[in-house]
């Protein structure tokens, strides 16, 4: 089964084309990092318009690329949540009129879903060997930081286990990169800024490391930064560095310290990570020295499957056509995930 996927819920304009088993017949993303990068974060209005700008020629681009007509796939994808809803809009709407002409069967997809099973993606089939059920996944992005127990690829079988309280974890490295003058998206520039960097010289702790829960809080590690910034101002080469390095050393360090106890919690001896934080080389080292220390499996995506991507898209979706799911053409978009939460924003647990 061949199945076109679409995403479009940020920053990204995606499509690709993926089969039931996961190997990658092209996987085309258009990042519209440029356009928000002089604003410091995602302007909802410039998404949407620019997802309507690129979402026929990815589409295009995708087809020419895995060389097959849309007559050739069994179905359409599309992330019909959680996201910015105008920007769900464009896709949702796009892969509406792509099943509709070529009479193919729609399916809509949770976005997280899709980064939970990314690891399953095949590209260039140099892949390890993709994890079993049941595991525990490190989902982490810019808008989403939980952990999950996943004991079958479909939604009602995932259960969220902890969750952070305020700001994802990729917020957190783009809201500190904005205050350090590194630009945006801050991920990367922060991976980047941090080699070289001393992770003990700047004291900077992660809120909630030893709480004894699987929730966690990113919004005081910003804060940490910005008293810093306040107190000896913008940072500049070796001290730079150091910040950096400590910052990232805090956040990944409690990332995989509470996917590890999730893990050991639940007696699973699987861990995945996914989102496009789990691209973060520190994230992956440490989650698999970690988990090794613990007995533990760890399996990482390859990184263009981390950072949002039509891949994981069309995966998800290939794994609800196979168990005969439909959307209708009153398929919509929402804000939210459809995946149960237990930690309520601000509030914690549920
Ligand atoms: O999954 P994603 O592409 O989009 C969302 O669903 O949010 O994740 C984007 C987030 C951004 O916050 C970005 O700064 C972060 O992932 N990110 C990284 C790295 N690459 C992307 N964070 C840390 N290290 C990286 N290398
Ligand atoms: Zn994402």
């Amino acid at each position: 089964m061949l199945v076109l996927g679409l995403e479009s819920s940020c920053d990204e304009t995606a499509a690709a084309i993926v089969d039931d088993a996961g190997r990658v017949r092209a996987d085309v993303v258009h990042s519209q990092v440029r356009l928000h990068a002089q604003y410091g974060g995602v302007v909802p209005e410039l998404a949407s318009r620019d997802h309507l700008r690129n979402v026929g020629p990815v589409v295009h681009a995708a087809l020419a690329q895995a060389g097959v007509d849309l007559t050739d796939v069994d179905g359409v994808a599309v992330t019909h949540r959680p996201g910015l809803i105008g920007a769900l809009l464009v896709g949702v709407e796009a892969a509406k009129g792509l099943a509709w002409a070529a009479r193919k069967p729609l399916v809509g997809v949770d976005h997280l879903m899709g980064h939970l099973l990314a690891v399953f993606l095949q590209r260039d089939g140099r892949e390890a060997a993709p994890p079993s059920f049941p595991f525990v996944c490190l989902l982490a992005s810019g808008g989403h930081t939980a952990i999950y127990r996943v004991d079958a690829p479909y939604a009602e079988a995932v259960m969220e286990l902890g969750a952070t309280r305020d700001d994802a974890a990729g917020e957190a490295f783009d809201k500190v990169a904005k205050l350090l003058g590194l630009g945006y998206p801050g991920g990367p520039a922060i991976e980047r800024a941090a080699q070289g960097g001393d992770p003990s010289r700047v004291k900077i702790l992660a809120p909630m490391a030893h709480s004894g829960s699987l929730e966690m809080s990113f919004s005081g590690v910003k804060t940490q930064v910005a008293r810093l910034v306040a107190r000896d101002g913008l940072p500049a080469d070796q001290d730079a560095r150091d910040v950096c390095a400590s910052f990232q050393a805090a956040v990944t360090g409690v990332l995989v310290a509470k996917t590890i106890d999730a893990a050991l919690e639940q007696r699973v001896d699987t861990v995945v990570l996914g989102g496009g934080v789990a691209a973060n080389q520190e994230l992956r080292r440490r989650a698999r020295e970690l988990g090794a220390t613990r007995g533990l499996r760890v399996s990482v995506p390859a990184i263009a499957s981390c950072t949002d991507n039509g891949a994981m898209v069309a995966y998800a979706g290939a794994l609800r056509l196979v168990r005969g799911e439909r959307d209708g053409w009153d398929l919509t978009a929402h804000n939210r995930t459809s995946l149960a939460r237990v930690t309520r924003k601000g509030r914690g647990r549920r």
